[in-house]
């Protein structure tokens, strides 16, 4: 038995949302404010009992460090790892940096076993060494999912050495010993350091899984895709505890019943933020859609209700279609129900139509829904939004009955009915030309929300040309 001195505690109270790390337990926590979240957990052991490794100079006592003027620093750039995936490697901006740690996250179903099995499938086939560690699925079943890949998406699937391991210290040894170029540990949440008592799955452990398999990764040069699950309020369990540690965050979102899924930057020490790629899932695995806005014009329905929203997904534009659908409810409050946009926004969109543009949807329930499972978390996704509610709610189609394309849409409502430009508005009436959506209506073509419901769906009256 270790002897603990009386003075230190042997517990900690650790925050489940923000990782604050208390003394004592709270109701609330201290730091977020957040309700209940404070979960007991045993004091992490001091560094060198755990491994004997690492020696971080954690007393005072050691040496001192010795600053390197920046000029004298070498810094030599590292040769990306390709991993084949171009949509991918894009947003990691040109491939895996050996010995940083990418954390992907996603919820159950979405595609993250099969993305990461694809990098190192497509990986191993150009030669390079990887290691598939896999805390949630058997050896047998990370095989079948690789004979699905290996006839498709990637070639080489088959060839990944694969470790079906829960214990962090066993992990941490093996990466140590294979030292492969690649490691995809899926996922940070099944696996646990013996040494904490906490369940695997806890801030607690999902930190000291994240902390050690850095630390191993860096001594090693291994690049390492961390995979962790998305908690129902969409955020990655102990987000801030991980979001600061590792180099970079990539979020995979989308519906799991539906087929296109798109992969987001959220922080990226190596490349650009926000990019998105867009991919869809197939039988052999995931396929990039590079042609995304030409299919989602392509299957925009004419009907009340739908409008093509120019969107800006980081540095690219895209076309979605927004549907929307306005239905009388015995509710009260009424309901109002979105996918892909942000519900707040909805309010503030359908309070401005009601208040300046003469649409009310009244105790109506309302529906939104960005088609394909797009997510677009940008103000410029207003006012398609506006015009999609518009035209459910009087019934009308956008750009009139017999037009042959949609009407598409970009730019921001403001709290007195005016629209504002937003950002890249160039590159969006572009895209819209591009896919032949001639009728466009933006900030510059109608200064006010009234203005582009009236230029969307006609009126006796001529929509104000003062912007022109
Ligand atoms: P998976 O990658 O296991 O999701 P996650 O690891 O994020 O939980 O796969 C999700 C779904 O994709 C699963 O229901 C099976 C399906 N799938 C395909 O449609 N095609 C394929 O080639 C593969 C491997 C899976
Ligand atoms: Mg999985």
């Amino acid at each position: 038995m270790v002897s603990v001195p009386m003075a230190r505690p042997t517990t900690i109270f650790v925050c489940s949302d923000c990782g604050h790390v208390a003394a004592k337990w709270h109701g609330q926590c201290p730091a977020c404010e957040a309700w209940n979240t404070l979960a007991e957990e045993r004091a992490p052991a001091p560094r060198a009992s755990a491994g004997g490794g690492g020696g971080r100079g954690l007393r005072a006592a050691g040496p001192a460090g010795r600053p390197v003027p920046l000029r004298e620093v070498s810094a030599d750039r590292a040769p990306r790892l390709a991993t084949g995936i171009g949509e991918l490697d894009r947003l990691l901006g040109g491939g895996l940096v050996p010995g940083s740690l990418v954390l992907l996250g996603g919820s159950p179903g979405i595609g993250k076993s099969t993305l990461t099995t694809m990098a190192l499938g497509l990986l191993q086939g150009a030669g390079r060494s990887t290691l598939y560690v896999s805390g949630e699925e058997s050896p047998a079943q990370i095989r079948l999912r690789a004979e699905r890949l290996e006839g498709g998406a990637a070639p080489g699937a088959l060839d990944v050495p694969v470790l079906a391991e829960t214990d962090l210290d066993t992990v941490v040894a093996t990466i140590a010993a294979e030292r492969p170029d690649v490691c995809v540990v899926d996922s940070v949440q099944t696996l646990g350091a013996s040494d904490l008592t906490g369940a695997a799955g806890t801030v607690g452990q999902v930190r000291e899984v994240a902390t050690r398999i850095m630390d191993v990764a860096k001594r090693n040069g291994t690049a390492v895709l961390l995979v962790g699950h998305v908690t129902k309020e969409g955020s990655l369990a102990g987000p801030r505890v991980l979001e600061h540690l590792v180099d970079c965050v990539l979020q995979f979102e989308g519906e799991r019943e539906r087929t296109y899924r798109t992969l987001r930057a959220l922080k990226n020490r190596f490349g650009s933020t926000n990019d998105v790629g867009v991919f869809e899932m197939k039988d052999s695995g995931l396929v990039e859609v590079l042609d995304a806005s030409a299919r989602f014009v392509a299957e925009a329905t004419r009907a009340p209700g739908s409008v093509v929203l120019a969107a800006m997904e980081g540095s690219r534009p895209l076309l979605v279609e927004v549907q929307a659908l306005v239905s009388p409810s015995e509710l009260v409050p009424p309901r109002r129900v979105v996918t892909g946009i942000d519900r707040n926004r909805l309010a503030l969109v359908l309070a401005v139509l009601s208040r300046h543009a003469g649409v009310s949807v009244g105790a109506a329930d309302v529906f939104v829904n960005v088609v394909g499972g797009v997510r677009v978390d940008e103000p410029g996704a207003d006012l398609a939004v506006a015009l999609a509610v518009a035209g459910a709610a009087r019934g009308v189609v956008a750009g009139g009955e017999d037009a042959r394309v949609p009407v598409a849409a970009f730019g921001e409502i403001g709290l007195t009915g005016e629209l504002r430009s937003v950002a890249h508005h160039d590159r969006r009436s572009e895209e819209a030309r591009k896919f032949g959506l001639t009728q466009l209506v933006t900030p510059e073509t109608a200064p006010t929300l009234r203005d582009a419901v009236r230029l969307a769906f006609g009126s006796s009256r001529r929509p104000s040309t003062r912007a022109a």
